[in-house]
């Protein structure tokens, strides 16, 4: 399939794995590049800018496709050193980045000028249209039903993806809820040119993951997600545990008045817990309400490849069948 997201990133399928702390690593990028989409590793779980040199490296000798990195722009407890690991990006020879949280405006004259390709990922129109405005090349679209930071405007991807298709003059995926060859055609009918997946990519054989985690988003249902940190306005979806109703009960009891810090111990150094031990109940990790979408654990090939096939069948016969009668 052609698009312009194919054509722009030097891709086969228009699948966009998105960063993800403590499981974008070389395995699965490069897993997802060599079946064809565009694997990214999440650069912020490198701790320093050499190791993630280390970790691109360690990705090219994995896969000779296009692959690139996430850059996330969020309010973390000290902030990393921006410019060199784009730096390590740069010389690394990545050629695609996905930023995500605030603007990347500071950083798109360094990765501009190196021939870098950027998708921005926006939980709304007027970020996309910034995003634009400020030589961005896509944007990942995503919409509040996505698993991690779905913003605070709460715009399921329905009407997300038109109103971006309405206004926005670059190529967008849809990012949020997209799961299979359904989701890749429905995107496609609202203007998007792709998608972008996160929760399930974390189902996959590649996904360097403990097996409780892959397995935990099998059994849960669209139901089994929930929202933290609103009133901090960083809200996150995350998968429900007794971490997580530990933070619903500070939440409640503190009311307007929390702040970071209540809350610190369940949501700061979670993620290796979680994903590399597998101890699910330790906090909050995000997970999208498209768990209630994941019922197995293929390879990324397979996933990606069956993606594409229900895609062709749906357009070549389901759609078509409709538009003859
Ligand atoms: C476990 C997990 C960790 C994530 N970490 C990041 C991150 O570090 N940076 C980022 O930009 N997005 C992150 N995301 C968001 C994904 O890149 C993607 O936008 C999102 O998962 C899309 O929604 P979906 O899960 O419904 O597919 C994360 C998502 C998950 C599920």
């Amino acid at each position: 399939m052609k698009t312009r997201i194919t054509e722009l990133f030097g891709i086969e399928h228009p699948i966009i794995q998105g960063g993800m702390h403590f499981v974008g690593f070389a395995e699965l990028a490069a897993a997802v590049s060599n079946a064809g989409g565009l694997g990214i590793i999440t650069g912020l779980t490198q701790k320093t800018p050499e190791l993630l040199a280390k970790e691109i490296a360690r990705c090219r000798e994995m896969t000779d496709k296009p692959f690139g990195v996430n850059l996330t722009f969020l309010p973390t407890f000290s902030a990393p050193p921006y410019p060199e690991y784009i730096q390590a990006i740069i010389e690394g020879g990545v050629k695609a980045v996905e930023t995500a949280g605030r603007s990347p405006e500071k950083y798109m004259p360094q990765m501009k000028a190196a021939g870098i390709k950027v998708i921005h990922k926006c939980t709304s129109v007027r970020h996309s249209l910034k995003a634009e405005s400020i030589g961005c090349d896509a944007i990942s679209v995503d919409g509040f039903e996505c698993g991690g930071h779905p913003g605070e405007d709460d715009i399921p991807n329905f009407i997300l993806l038109p109103r971006a298709a309405e206004e926005l003059k670059i190529p967008f995926v849809a990012s949020g809820g997209m799961a299979d060859g359904r989701s890749l055609v429905a995107a496609l009918a609202l203007g998007a040119e792709g998608m972008n997946m996160g929760t399930r990519f974390i189902a996959t054989k590649e996904a360097p993951v403990h097996e409780n985690v892959k397995q935990a988003i099998v059994k849960a249902s669209e139901l089994d997600t929930r929202l933290i940190m609103r009133s901090l306005r960083n809200t996150e979806r995350v998968l429900m545990n007794e971490g997580v109703k530990r933070i619903m009960e500070i939440e409640r009891a503190k009311g307007a008045a929390l702040t970071i810090d209540d809350i610190h111990d369940q949501v700061a150094g979670i993620y290796p817990k979680v994903m590399l031990e597998g101890d699910m109940e330790s906090g909050a990790w995000s997970c999208g309400m498209v768990a209630g979408l994941i019922h197995d654990v293929p390879t990324c090939k397979e996933l990606i490849d069956r993606i594409m096939r229900e895609a062709d069948e749906l357009i070549t016969q389901r759609l078509r069948a409709f538009n003859g009668r």
